[in-house]
């Protein structure tokens, strides 16, 4: 997994072989890079448990890594039914009927919060890393498609009542990220905020924190976006019952009750 870290030009050292200066990784101080959390000191049980379930008791995320060692994968009704009660406590809250499939994976679960019925897919992954965030909230209802991953680093993510992820789409937040309600996303969208790299920084790209973010996202209730399509935080918002269709890259604000599409997506029409 490519997690890159954070830097700073003004620790560049120089290699004893003469070969060009890469800077150097600043210290660590959002606690949400995988990397560096992987790479510093102390055993790797510790890290293991760090990246895993962050701030939860140690005897907790034990318990817990059993639980899942035992059930992660039972198939069928059996699983959705010992998963939905066992698991329960270890998220930030748990409502009634949620549903968690096969080889679904949890990180930092005391930081998601999962409202009544929701649906999370086969292999799905909600991931709340970091050291300030609140993380991931999902409403009533929502749904979680196969194999897509939602996952924080330093940063929150709320999908409203009956928003709906299909499969394998990815959302990703370092800053702040929310989706209203009963808006639906086709496959293999990108939803994005933060995530950027500074391309006038003589840091290289590898050595960039890839948190660099223009602002919150904001996708308004009742939206439709279509498969394939990558939305900025640049984008800012995407209004109330607008749709976005297939393909499209949004990269600036969308009003509401508009259909955009292209690369880069233009309002096409009201509806
Ligand atoms: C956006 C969408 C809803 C528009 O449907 P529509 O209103 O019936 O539009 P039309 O098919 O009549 O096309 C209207 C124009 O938009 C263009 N167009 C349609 N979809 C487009 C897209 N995704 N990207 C770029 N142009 C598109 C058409 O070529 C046509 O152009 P023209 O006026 O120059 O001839 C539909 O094309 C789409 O992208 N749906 C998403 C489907 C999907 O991804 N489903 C996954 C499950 S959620």
């Amino acid at each position: 997994m490519n997690e890159p870290e954070g830097t700073s030009p003004a620790a560049a050292g120089s290699p004893a072989d003469g070969s060009p200066a890469l800077p150097t990784p600043a210290p660590e101080t959002e606690g949400a890079k995988l990397k560096t959390v992987l790479g510093g000191g102390g055993s790797a049980a510790r890290k293991y448990f760090e990246v895993t379930y962050g701030p939860m008791p140690r005897w907790k995320a034990i318990l817990m890594e059993i639980l899942q060692l035992l059930l992660c994968n039972v198939p069928g009704a059996l699983g959705l039914f010992l998963r939905s009660k066992l698991y329960r406590p270890f998220f930030g809250a748990c409502g009634r009927k949620v549903a968690i499939g096969r080889g679904v994976t949890l990180r930092h679960p005391s930081k998601i919060f999962l409202g009544e019925g929701v649906i999370l897919d086969d292999r799905s992954t909600l991931d709340a890393k970091g050291s300030s965030n609140r993380g991931i909230t999902l409403g009533d209802g929502v749904f979680v498609g196969r194999n897509t991953t939602i996952y924080c680093k330093n940063g929150d993510i709320s999908l409203a009542a009956n928003a709906s992820l299909s499969a394998n789409v990815i959302v990703f937040s370092s800053n702040d990220l929310a989706i209203g309600e009963g808006t639906m996303v086709g496959s293999f969208s990108y939803l994005l905020s933060g995530g950027e790299y500074d391309t006038a920084s003589p840091v290289p790209f590898c050595r960039q924190s890839g948190m660099e973010t223009k602002g919150p996202l904001r996708v308004g209730a009742n939206c439709w976006l279509g498969a394939h399509v990558t939305v900025l935080d640049a984008a800012s918002s995407i209004g109330d019952g607008a749709v976005v269709g297939a393909g499209a890259v949004v990269v600036s604000p969308i009003p509401p009750r508009s259909l955009a599409l292209g690369v880069p997506a233009k309002v096409r029409k009201a509806l």
